[in-house]
This record gives C-alpha cells, structure tokens and sequence, in this order.
C-alpha cells in the first residue's frame, strides 16, 4: 500500500514539475492580469513540490532500510526477491506499465529454491496486447542479464518454456539463521505503526453464547495476536449484543421475580431459563407484553431503575462470558451495541441531512450503490437496529479511534448485512478503501460429525462451558492412556491437559480455512498423528527437550549462535534453514488474506522437515554401548533452536499454550 501512495506521490511531482517549468517560462505567459495570480500559484506550487520530494526521498531511504538492511527484523526472503526482481523486469520490459511479478517458493529443491514465472506471464498476456510477440525465454534471458546486484541470489536459470530458477546463497541463509538466532524472532519492518480494531467473539447478552462465537473467539483472538506481533496497535472490541427490545421482557421480569433487584442482587443462576421463562410470559400474557414496551421505552431514555436492572442482566451474562474467555485466555474489550446508543440519532440525522434516507411503511431506510438491500435504520416504531449501531459503530471507529484497519469476524451468514454497511459509509463518505481497509473475515458453520449443524444429541445447542470441560476430559483420558500421569507431577499433568484440550479446539479451528464449514470432532483434534496441535504439542516438545538431554543450557547456545556458523551443507539441513526463514513471508500473506490456516499449514510443515532433518542428520552423537555424550555437532543445535524459536512464535500467535513436559 504504501508503494502505492509513493507512485502517486512521484507521478504527482511529475506534472507539478511541468506545471512549475511552464510558469517559469516567460514567452507561454502573456502580460495579462492574471500573471500576479499564477505567480502567487507558482510559489505555491513549488512549496508542495519540496514536500513531496522530502517524503518521496523518506520513503526511498525507509525502503532501502526495510529491505538490505534489516536491522533486528527478519528479512522476508520472498519480497525482497520480488524487488529484486522487479527491478530486473521493469528493466527488460519497460514499455510495460505494470509487468505481472511472481515469485514463489520452489515446491521442488532440486529445480531452486525459489522461482520466478513473471516472464511466461509476460509474454502470454502483457505484451500482445502491446502488439508485440516474444518468446518467453528471451525475455527472461533479459530478466536474468537486468538483474540488480544483491545479497540473495547465488544464480538464476532459465528452465522450460520461461520458468526462472532462482537459488540462494548459502551464506545469507546461514547469517540470516544466525541473526534469527541472536536477535530472537522479530516481526519484519513495518513502515508505520498502523492502528486495526478486531471487532470479534460479541456475543448476545441473556442469551447463550454458541459455537460460532466460538470461532469468531478462536480467530478474531489469533488476527489480534498476529497483528500485535507485527508491530500494529491493535484494539480488540466486543460488540455484544446489549441493547435489544428483547430488554424490555427480561427487565418486566426482572421486576416481578425479584422485587427487591434494587437493594440485593437477584440469583439468576441461569440466564437461558429466566430467558426462556420471560418469553413464554411476553408471548401469552397481554399486560406482561405491555408493560415490556412501556419498560424498553423507560430504559432507552436511561431512567435509573431500569439501567439498573439492565447491567444486572448483563453481568449474569458477562460472567458466563468470561469462563469461556478465562479457558481460552481470551483479551477483549467489551464495547456493546449500548455504546453506540446516543451516536445513532447523530448518524441517523447525517444520512438525513444528504438526502440519503428514505420513507417505507413508517421505517426509515437506506440505500447503498450496488446493493439491492436497503439498510433499515430506524424502525417503525422509532427504535434502532442492528444496521444502525453498526452504522455507529463504523463511525466510531473511524473518526473516533481514527483505525487505519477494521476487521469484523462473524459468520459469513452476516455478509451482505456489512457489504451494505460498508457500501453506505462510503456512500456518505466516512472513508476511501483505498485508505482505509475495513473487511468482513466471515467463517463457515460449525457442523457435527454428522455434518449437520452443530447440536447436542437432544437436539439443542450445545453449551460453550460444556464443550470446554468435555475437552478437558477428553484430553485427560489421552494423557492417562499415553500413561504421562505416571511421568509427570499433579501439576504438570493438569497443564499438559489444560494445554492439550484448548489448544487442540483452537487449532482444529484455526487450521482449516475458516471460508469452510468445519466438522468439529474431538478424537481427529486430539489425534496426536497428522495437521493437529496434539502432534504439534509433542513435537515441540521433543525438539525442546533435544538439547535438554545433551545438558546444552541457554547461555552455551546463545554463545553459539554468535561465534559458530550455521552449516547447511547436508540436504536436509538446507531444506529446514530455508523453511524457517519463511515464517516472514507466511506473515505477509496471512495480513493480506485473513487466512490463519496458511500459518497452520507453515507449522505443519517446519515440524515435518525438522523430523525429516532430525531423522537423517545426528545433533548428538552418543556412545552405543554406554549412551554416553560422545559428540555435539553444534550447528545442528542451532538449527534445532531455530525450528523452536519459530514454532514458539506461531504457537503464540495462534493463542496455544505449550508445555514444558507432556
Ligand atoms: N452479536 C452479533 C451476533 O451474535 C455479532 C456482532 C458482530 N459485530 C458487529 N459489529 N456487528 O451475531
């Protein structure tokens, strides 16, 4: 994005340059009145002209800096062949405005390491539309002899019809695990601190909180933690559900069940039951029915009584809330529809005031170009909806926390409700996408393993908590079955469990492309073979204890990392050294999609190559007979550290909780 703002910026320059060379030539100006006015325009000019080239030669340097010289921060291999490369395409093809770039790793090592197709696409589809007809391998011959100096690429070769095999230096990749090694695993550059709101989990208030607010948790959680990690500022908001008419019968009966809610706060020990009961009564009783009215209109103009009953509702919930939170170590700020309440009549009033509401059987709705669903936003009886306070809420957000990105996570059945809401704010012009980039990460449904929707076998919804202590169980039984309660303390077993059945439901989550409906199943997520966190738990954990076993402590390896070379001559240990330098572009891809379950896929992978690499090269070499320590091959260790250090950060990322011992 912000290379986009930079050729704007250039082009910008370009015409104010013109402009400025036009006005200081005397001959193109007659003597008219209107010189003194251009005059002043060309002081102007000039002065805007100076800006921007101060900012334009900023951002060139921050560029620079953001891609040789790394500092801390790991270098994404991926984007700076990109540049490179991009270099060298723009050199070759000039008469292209906007050459296809593609540069991806190499699923095949024997062919490279990484691999560039930009001149196949070049060739099929940019340069006949110019008129021109070349061979792709011409062109990227011409690719290959334009190709910038730089520190990555050992060589670059042609192969097929066009294909360019790009293999790194051995020599970066060893300093780039050596500095990974010393510096820690550090988010790449970000070229400025950017603020996101995660508007995720939100919940409704006196009603149970399902399955899908458990996804909405798991991710919305996870994108927090990834875009904590890349340096952004990020605001986590619950946007729950607390300001419905559905108020006005829970605090009718509210009243007639605990009289006395004023002075001693009432036992409602189950919400869903007191819920269920008021329903009953509001849909039989007449006067109960009224008086509910009479009592959403009495707590929308916040008389005291009823704020009261109302936050005493709320708390029964937020508790219940908070035990899922508590389990799933969840961080969230809870900003419900209620905040918005008063910012909706002065949103209301603005699409008025443009001429953008009309009148339709007593509501008052919206329409957004291109969407054929109006967005209600008051109701015939006056009331708010949910269009409106997410109107509010998007106000809020931009003007107020002024965010330069605002994610939404629900289920992808809320869709077209936030396309509206988003078509309309930009109707109105609250913001530009070009700017500011607000997104729906939608999610499939959670279905059973029937694959029918998620339910319990009575046919109800199943209770969050009850899901959470059945993990638990779950998890436990798998521990006594591997008999770990026989090797590890109380404690240690109570975390490994804890550990296990949460991290098993986030990843089982996390790791499928949350687009899908997903099958929830206890024993393929507590599988501890395949793409599961069970396995990925134990690996991890093995590769800990590597150097444990050895007596290798902390100090030794970091003196290591600083005075010893990171070999990579055997195959193997080549294959594990490039993937773990390409957590960085795994970053970078998820920022752009939304996709956690690449970085799944990524862990998936490291701890399969690190097996691959563990089972073909020895890190200690021990005595047969007597199983003594005969050899440590050092740069080995360092490769193992590297591997756990990584998958340390993914783990973080995706919200699990390794162990010690399990
Ligand atoms: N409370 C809503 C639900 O349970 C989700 C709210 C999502 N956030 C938002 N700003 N609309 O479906």
């Amino acid at each position: 994005m912000s290379f986009c703002v930079y050729v704007l910026q250039e082009r910008e320059i370009r015409s104010l340059s013109a402009e400025i060379e036009s006005l200081k030539n005397p001959q193109s100006l007659s003597p008219s009145p209107r010189l003194d006015e251009l005059r002043d325009e060309n002081t102007k000019l000039k002065y805007r002209l100076n800006i921007l080239k101060r900012v334009t030669s900023k951002k060139e340097k921050r560029k620079e800096e953001s891609t040789t010289h790394c500092g801390k921060s790991m270098m994404n291999i991926n984007l700076r062949l990109q540049e490179i490369f991009g270099e060298a395409i723009r050199a070759s093809c000039p008469e292209l405005d906007n050459p296809p770039l593609s540069v991806a790793p190499n699923q095949q090592a024997k062919f490279g390491d990484y691999q560039c197709n930009s001149a196949m696409a070049m060739a099929q589809v940019r340069l006949p539309t110019k008129g021109m007809k070349i061979n792709p391998r011409e062109i990227a011959e011409k690719i290959i002899q334009n190709l910038p100096d730089n520190e990555l690429i050992q060589k670059a070769e042609i192969a097929g019809p066009g294909f360019i095999n790009i293999h790194l230096k051995r020599t970066i990749v060893s300093k780039l695990l050596s500095n990974l090694l010393i510096n820690g695993v550090q988010p790449p550059p970000l070229a400025s601190r950017k603020k996101v709101v995660v508007d995720f989990s939100s919940p409704n208030i006196a009603k149970e909180m399902h399955v899908g607010h458990l996804r909405s948790t798991i991710i919305g959680e996870s994108m927090s933690r990834l875009f904590e990690f890349l340096g952004y500022d990020v605001v986590r908001l619950n946007h729950v559900g607390d300001w419905g008419t559905q108020f006005g019968m829970l605090i009718a009966h509210l009243q007639d069940k605990f009289p006395d809610y004023r002075t001693s706060s009432p036992p409602i020990g189950d919400l869903q039951a007191f819920y269920k009961e008021s329903k009953k009564r509001f849909d039989e009783e007449e006067d109960f029915k009224k008086r509910a009215y009479q009592c959403v209109v009495r707590l929308q103009s916040k008389e005291p009584d009823f704020i009261k009953g109302w936050n005493l509702i709320c708390d029964v919930s937020r508790r219940e809330f908070q035990k899922v939170y508590d389990c799933l170590d969840i961080q969230i700020v809870e900003r419900g529809e209620s905040f918005y309440q008063d910012m909706m009549t002065k949103v209301v009033k603005e699409f008025e005031e443009k001429g953008l509401v009309e009148l339709d059987e007593g509501r008052k709705i919206v329409f957004a170009p291109g969407q054929s669903i109006p967005l209600t936003v008051v109701k015939s009886d006056g009331g708010y909806t949910y269009d409106t306070s997410d109107l509010a809420a998007l106000h809020h957000r931009l003007f107020t926390e002024k965010a330069d990105i605002i994610i939404y996570v629900t289920d992808s059945g809320q869709a077209t409700h936030f396309q509206v809401v988003f078509a309309a704010a930009q109707m109105i012009g609250w913001y530009n996408p070009q700017v500011t980039r607000v997104e729906h990460a939608g999610f499939g449904v959670v279905l059973g393993e029937d694959k029918k929707k998620f339910k319990t076998r009575s046919g109800d919804t199943v209770r969050l908590m009850d899901l959470l202590e059945e993990g638990l169980k779950r998890s436990m039984d798998k521990l006594k079955e591997k008999e770990r309660d026989k090797v590890l303390t109380p404690e240690e077993l109570t975390k490994a469990q804890r550990s296990v059945a949460f991290g098993c439901i986030k990843y089982a989550d996390l790791s499928h492309n949350r687009i899908n409906d997903y099958v929830f199943s206890f024993d393929k997520m507590l599988d501890d073979r395949g793409n599961t966190a069970a396995y990925l738990l134990y690996a991890f954990t093995r590769i800990r204890s590597i150097a444990r076993l050895a007596n290798i402590d902390e100090a030794t390896l970091r003196k290591a990392a600083e005075t010893s070379e990171v070999l990579l001559d055997h195959e193997k240990e080549w294959k594990l050294g490039k993937c773990i330098l390409r957590f960085p572009e795994i970053l970078q891809k998820i920022l752009d999609d939304l996709l956690l379950h690449t970085l799944c896929d990524y862990l998936y992978e490291l701890a399969t190559t690190f097996t691959e690499f563990y089972d073909s090269c020895y890190c200690v070499e021990k005595d047969r007979q007597t199983g003594e320590v005969v050899k440590i091959n050092m740069w080995r260790m360092l490769l193992c550290e590297a591997t756990a250090a990584i998958m340390a950060k993914c783990f973080d990322i995706l919200g699990i909780n390794p162990v010690g011992r399990m």
